[in-house]
């Protein structure tokens, strides 16, 4: 496609064709994802995990969020962008939520924002929305909250929680979602949700039944190495590739092979006679 995606052609997707999306937080990645032709970029929070070293998605703010989506939406020339709202910046009040989403479209160039299921979340959602921005909805296991739900585990394995994230998907797209994320569910619990939505699902570690697909980049290309969830598919060891360009140099330097003549810049002789 050479224009850019809009949000009617990724609900025009539904039934149709599958949806792929992929995170990405500085311009190399994300020019390079765009390029591959993805259809949805999200600037997660997981970039607190894979690029800041930090333990917690938990530990990001606006700061971080706008500065990592900034460069991600200068490299886009088709992808969506969608820009992933931190903890605390739409839990307060529906009033600072719908500001801070203005934030992501309007100083980052984001075409939606992405915010995970919390208990005033319907409320806030129909408030961003009702402000004419689009948003992502995600469910079943919320990294932000993990606690709150017994850790980083499987969500809807019985048939109570399985009924209560029905019911949050059925709700979110009755407030006027475009498309939800479906983290750490059963299959089959998908397949239900998928098939009761109008909407996209998009999953991760949500079976093959989903609209759509979504991987953390820095999982898939093997560039994030403490640890390795389930339902990842890492489709290159990057990692070893970028140590062994760094140790060839390393290698190269200090036994004088680099740089040569072809990467040097040269002076006149008679330039050279006067000093
Ligand atoms: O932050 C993130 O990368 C996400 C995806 C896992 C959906 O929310």
């Amino acid at each position: 496609m050479d224009r850019k995606i809009t949000v009617e052609d990724i609900l025009a997707c539904k039934n149709k064709r599958k949806i792929t999306m992929l995170t990405a937080y500085d311009y190399p990645l994300a020019s390079l994802i765009d390029k591959a032709g993805i259809n949805i970029i999200l600037v997660g929070d997981s970039v607190a995990n894979v690029v800041l070293g930090l333990n917690s998605t938990t530990e990001v703010g606006m700061t971080e969020m706008l500065h990592h989506a900034k460069a991600v939406t200068r490299a886009v020339k088709h992808a969506l962008v969608v820009g992933d709202m931190p903890y605390e910046s739409y839990q307060l009040n529906p009033q600072e939520s719908v500001k801070n989403a203005k934030r992501f479209i309007e100083e980052a160039g984001c075409d939606a924002v992405k915010l995970e299921w919390f208990d005033r979340c319907l409320e806030v959602t129909e408030e961003i929305i009702k402000s004419k921005i689009a948003v992502m909805g995600h469910i079943g296991l919320t990294p932000q909250t993990a606690d709150k739900l017994g850790g980083f585990k499987v969500q809807g394995r019985d048939a109570e929680t399985a009924r209560r994230l029905i019911e949050q998907a059925t709700a979110l797209e009755r407030v006027g979602c475009f498309s939800l994320v479906l983290e750490c569910v059963p299959d089959k619990l998908a397949q239900i949700i998928t098939r009761k939505l109008r909407i996209p699902t998009i999953g991760i570690g949500a079976g093959i039944y989903c609209d759509g697909q979504v991987l953390v980049t820095h999982d898939l290309l093997g560039l994030f190495e403490r640890f390795t969830p389930k339902f990842v598919k890492r489709y290159i060891n990057i990692s070893e590739l970028i140590t062994r360009a760094i140790q060839d140099f390393k290698n190269e330097v200090i036994n004088e092979k680099f740089p040569t003549p072809a990467h040097s810049f040269t002076i006149k002789e008679e330039e050279l006679r006067k000093l």
